[in-house]
């Protein structure tokens, strides 16, 4: 591949989109290798959390990539939106966790794919923005939905009507990172929370993100059932005996076997 990295140590992949001379603008072949990456992270279920970020030191994702898409006919358009859904939907649903590690801008696409992950973390650099009506667009990998539904719609619409950027304290007092840092922290607080969460019972946390996930897109009542789905089939595995037999008999220092 040679617009995205995937390395992995010990149980935490790190997927890094390099195409920093382009700020990591999403163009077809950067999604098509991101997409390749992670089915191959699907597959390797040693991984227990990954993390997303992007080369350099000025961008995350500056967005989709402008140039490619400037000719594209609306079928062309419906083409790209779709398979820039498809991706993140991937990452949406990823057996595990997945950290966005924000290092700079988020814009458009690059916003879309951090709105993706499960947890964002900011650089104190990091801009964020949905610029794309200023292009004559609107955005198109899931930003008008995912946007409205995790800062709410009013926040939303003055981003996207707005089409004005906004920088990272004002991400984190909108609920759009979970947390700010400064940039040479970034990375060893991606790994530092991965770590942390892959400490724990693996396939418990994938039900988890399911029952959450899930969840969210049905009323209350379905909600619960969902999640009394997942409590139950937790019941299932290996770890749930050992994690209760770790307690009961104060064992504090557990290795969840991911069975
Ligand atoms: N697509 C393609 N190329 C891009 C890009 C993008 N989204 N963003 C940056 N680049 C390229 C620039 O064209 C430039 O290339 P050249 O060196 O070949 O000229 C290079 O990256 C560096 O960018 P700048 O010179 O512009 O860097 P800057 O520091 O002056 O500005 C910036 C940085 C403010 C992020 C500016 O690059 C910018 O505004 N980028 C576009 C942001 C944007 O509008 N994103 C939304 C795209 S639409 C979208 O994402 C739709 C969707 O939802 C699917």
């Amino acid at each position: 591949m040679e617009t995205i990295i995937l390395c992995v140590e010990g149980h935490v992949a790190t997927l890094t989109i390099n195409r920093p001379k382009a700020l990591n603008a999403l163009s077809t072949q950067v999604l098509t290798e991101m997409k390749e990456a992670l089915l191959e992270v699907e597959r390797n279920k040693d991984v227990y959390a990954l993390i997303i970020t992007g080369a350099g030191d000025k961008a995350f994702v500056a967005g989709a990539d402008i140039a490619e898409m400037k000719d594209k006919n609306v079928e062309e358009a419906a083409l790209y939106g779709e398979f820039g859904n498809e991706v993140f939907r991937m990452v949406e649903t990823l057996h595990c966790p997945v950290i966005a590690a924000i290092n700079g801008f988020a814009l458009g696409g690059g916003c879309e794919l951090a709105m993706s992950c499960d947890i964002r973390i900011a650089a104190e650099n990091a801009v964020f923005g949905q610029p794309e009506v200023g292009l004559g667009i609107t955005p198109g990998f899931g930003g008008t939905q995912r946007l409205a539904r995790l800062v709410g719609a009013g926040i939303a619409k003055e981003m996207i009507f707005g089409a004005r950027n906004i920088k990272a304290d004002r991400a984190y007092q909108i609920g759009l990172v979970n947390s700010v840092v400064p940039a040479e922290e970034l990375m060893v607080a991606a790994n530092k929370m991965a770590n942390g969460i892959a400490k724990n019972a693996p396939i418990a946390v994938a039900y988890a993100k399911k029952a959450i996930n899930d969840g969210l897109q049905l009323d209350i009542d379905g909600g619960i059932a969902e999640e009394v789905k997942q409590f139950s089939a937790c019941f299932a595995t290996e770890d749930q005996t050992y994690g209760m037999t770790c307690f009961l008999e104060k064992t504090k220092e557990k290795t969840f076997s991911n069975k």
